[in-house]
């Protein structure tokens, strides 16, 4: 296969963001959407991908350096138009024989099939395929002016339009593919004689059908390449992002009472026959299991559901939180950094930081991992079987033992050894007969006027 490379445009300022963020590290499903134009570019296999940031903008740049290394970062010195983006990758890009996609960092929901329909017009002889959609309101787009076959034969800006192309309802979506060195080759040609003085990436077209070179469309849903220029139009891309994959975890097989209410990342897996009650969120690095069901108001970061487990309603469930296989975590129980064996239950108002607790093991509510001194963390080991009663605090580092059993209310701060009874608490003492004596002496000192010291 002809070697494939990616350009994908990030100088846009995104004033209207009104953030003191970069546009395009603005998070869509969790993962910032130049990230998303990078995992296009590796999903469609491309073997170079270049990220083209405007000057002074250096988390950006960073951002992008971390993603796809430094020597693909180029820097557009002047915002002259997105012919002008590309051309500033034109260096970092001399080498490249092969395909070359353009991607603007700022629509981060293409599917890999549209980007591969792009190539694959080209693949079969375009010189330059655009990937447009049928748009609802044209407004701003630019328009696809095809033959009657189809062909592609120009692209209009909508600024640059007469009334009958203004009319045309297939619209670019500024996706645009060809061989990339006659594109670094035609993009010397694109002159700024348009209503913006802009250099038009989109000339393209017309350049190429001006050599008598093909030029293609390939389509796509309008959905799929929704740009974001503001908050609320971020909002509304998480919204699609999160629809699209409410609809694929169904089709998949896991049940969702209420879908709308389940916020999903990028990199969620759930397996099939999970069920998800209401109002759950999965921030980024959480996989759960067949026949596990997360029920509602849970919010799961990092952690991983095993078969059958049960999680929630309220649970919390932080980064490295590995539930075992049919293990139990009930209301506000929080598990950070611990690993559950299988059966293993903490079902009750519990804070569960560093260590491990053994399969079959119960963890009485209330119970908290003292793991942390104000300077450093340490691990609570809890071992398979064991009993730990309501309300004790486990001060690490420490272990309770296999089959180990720890009195609800203790402090413990020693090794509990396997099969031992722990109870670090004040012993009960009672005195017969004491309380009808505090009430009577203290009711008759209430008629009385008659105060004791002390009280007001
Ligand atoms: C562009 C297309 C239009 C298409 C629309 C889809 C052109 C001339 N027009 O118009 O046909 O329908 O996208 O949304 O290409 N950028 C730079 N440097 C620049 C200019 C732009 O990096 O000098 C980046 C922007 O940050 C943005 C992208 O390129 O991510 C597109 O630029 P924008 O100005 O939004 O183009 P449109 O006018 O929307
Ligand atoms: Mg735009």
């Amino acid at each position: 296969m002809t070697d494939r490379f990616a350009i994908i445009l990030a100088a846009g300022k995104g004033t209207r963001m009104k953030s003191p963020r970069p546009k395009v590290l603005h998070e869509i499903g969790g993962r910032s959407m130049l990230a998303w134009s990078v995992a296009l570019a590796k999903d469609l296999g491309c073997k170079r991908t270049v990220v083209v940031v405007g000057p002074d903008m250096p988390q950006l740049s960073d951002a992008a350096a971390r993603l796809v290394g430094a020597e693909n970062v180029a820097v557009q010195r002047q915002q002259l138009g997105t012919a002008n983006a590309v051309d500033a990758a034109r260096d970092a890009l001399r080498d490249a024989d092969g395909h070359a996609i353009v991607l603007y960092a700022d629509t981060p929901l293409v599917p890999k099939e549209a980007g591969e329909r792009a190539f694959i017009e080209v693949e079969k002889g375009a010189s330059v395929c655009v990937l447009g959609f049928k748009a609802k309101l044209p407004n701003r787009y630019g328009r696809l002016v095809t033959t009657g076959d189809g062909a592609l034969e120009a692209i209009v800006e909508a600024n640059d339009a007469s009334e009958a192309q203004l009319a045309i309802q297939l619209a670019n979506s500024g996706v645009m593919a060809g061989p990339a060195k006659l594109m670094f080759e035609l993009l010397r040609e694109v002159k700024n004689d348009n209503a913006k003085g802009e250099f038009y990436l989109t000339d393209l077209v017309g350049l190429a059908r001006g050599r008598k070179l093909k030029a293609a469309v390939a389509l796509c849903e309008e959905r799929d390449v929704q740009g974001v220029n503001s908050q609320v139009e971020l909002a509304q891309v998480e919204q699609v992002f999160q629809q699209t994959v409410r609809e694929r975890m169904m089709a998949a097989g896991v049940t969702l009472p209420a879908p709308e209410t389940v916020w999903f990342s990028h990199d969620t897996t759930i397996a099939q026959g999970v069920t998800i009650e209401q109002n759950v969120v999965f921030a980024t690095g959480v996989s759960v299991e067949s026949g596990a069901v997360i029920r509602a108001f849970s919010h799961l970061e990092g952690a991983k559901v095993g078969a059958g487990a049960m999680v929630g309603p309220y649970a919390r469930l932080r980064p490295g939180a590995l539930i075992g296989k049919n293990a139990h975590i009930g209301n506000f129980v929080e598990v950070k950094n611990v690993t559950l064996g299988e059966g293993a239950k903490a079902n009750h108002l519990s804070y569960l930081g560093d260590g491990e607790v053994g399969a079959g093991a119960n963890i009485g509510a209330g119970t908290i991992f003292c793991n942390y001194d104000g300077f450093f963390k340490y691990r609570t080991v809890v071992g398979a079987n064991a009993f730990v009663g309501s309300n004790s605090a486990l001060v690490a580092p420490v272990t309770i033992g296999v089959g180990g059993y720890v009195g609800s209310g203790s402090v413990i701060v020693e090794d509990v050894a396997a099969d031992a009874l722990a109870i670090g608490r004040g012993r009960q003492f009672g005195k017969e007969g004491w309380a009808k004596a505090f009430r009577d002496e203290n009711s008759a000192a209430k008629k009385a006027g008659k105060k004791p010291p002390g009280a007001i």
